[in-house]
């Protein structure tokens, strides 16, 4: 079948109609028209200088662990990247594609210890880099030694991280930029006591978030020197419910889904909620989870 887009595209795996609850942890959103997977980074870079050439509007999606979709998307990029994390060192190398938790696992199995935050958040490498990703006081870039990366009109590029290009759950990736892979500079370590970590910082979110149902992690930031959830808890408004969509009981800076939810009832929830921490705490909260409107622009 030929398809509504360049030559350059026709060669790359791509589906039809794929369903954003099938795309995103949270379970709800529109449908992807068209997904293009590439499993190289040729064919990422031909998807993406094709699009800048066309003026074609498209969207990059990540693992869809942080991710909120409120409609349909007519075109979005996913990478398929293939390749097991390499060592040099004390450095490990990994692709875009590969799990965060399991890079983070892998960095222990070899003995290496930096990467024990990482161990309990969900999502791919990419998203990681996206978002600057971190728990527990700890984030990528502390041990981020190099990225690499697509620019917006699809140049290769690889460099070490910089001042202020990795900030609190923001990255300079963000600007219509791909992120490719990543050296992770780590340190000589007891895989024993790295597990342990590990399972510790597993149980602690265990115990605080909802991690049994659907959810797409915090949905707002936490404001400066403030936590969101301990503001939306005092607001009381844990339990609050839109349809099948809830503030959790756990902890209130999670939304979970109780199965039937919908875009919009999330969309709605998170409306009231952010309504309400600024009557209760004249506070403004800022979402932390990408949002996808469906009249939104091009990358992202
Ligand atoms: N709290 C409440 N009520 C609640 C939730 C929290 O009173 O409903 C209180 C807690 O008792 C604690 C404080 O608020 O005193 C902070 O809570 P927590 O330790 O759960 O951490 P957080 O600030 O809510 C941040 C990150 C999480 C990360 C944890 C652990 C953000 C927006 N959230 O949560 O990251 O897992 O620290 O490091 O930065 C995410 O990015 O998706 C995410 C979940």
């Amino acid at each position: 079948m030929q398809l509504p887009f360049p030559d350059a595209l026709q060669s790359i795996p791509h589906r039809r109609d794929v369903p954003f609850a099938r795309l995103t942890t949270l379970g709800v959103g529109g449908t992807c028209r068209w997904l293009f997977e590439p499993v190289s980074e040729a064919q990422a870079q031909a998807f993406v200088r094709a699009c800048a050439r066309e003026a074609l509007p498209w969207r990059l999606l990540g693992g869809g662990s942080n991710l909120v979709v409120l409609g349909d998307v007519p075109l979005a990029m996913r990478l398929r990247l293939p390749g097991e994390p390499r060592r040099t060192g004390l450095e490990l190398h990994a692709t875009a594609s590969f799990g965060h938790i399991r890079l983070s696992l892998a960095a222990a199995e070899l003995g290496l210890s930096g990467l024990e935050y990482a161990s309990g958040i969900p999502g791919s490498v990419g998203g990681a880099m996206h978002m600057n990703a971190g728990a527990y006081g700890r984030e990528l870039v502390d041990v981020l030694a190099r990225y690499r990366f697509l620019e917006a009109d699809g140049e290769l590029a690889e460099k070490a991280p910089e001042p202020g290009e990795f900030r609190y759950r923001w990255s300079v990736l963000g600007a219509g930029r791909v992120a490719l892979g990543l050296t992770v500079r780590l340190a000589e370590g007891d895989p024993q006591r790295i597990r342990a970590l590990q399972a510790d910082y597993r149980a602690r979110r265990g115990t605080s978030q909802p991690l049994s149902r659907r959810n797409a992690g915090c949905i707002f930031k936490n404001p400066p020197g403030l936590s969101a959830g301990r503001l939306i808890d005092q607001a009381g408004l844990k339990g609050l419910r839109v349809g099948d969509a809830e503030v959790s009981p756990e902890h209130g800076n999670f939304l979970v889904n109780h199965g039937g939810a919908s875009a919009a009832e999330f969309a709605e929830l998170m409306a009231q909620v952010r309504a309400r921490v600024l009557e209760a705490h004249g506070v403004a909260l800022e979402p932390e989870v990408e949002i996808w409107r469906p009249t939104d622009g091009i990358t992202g």
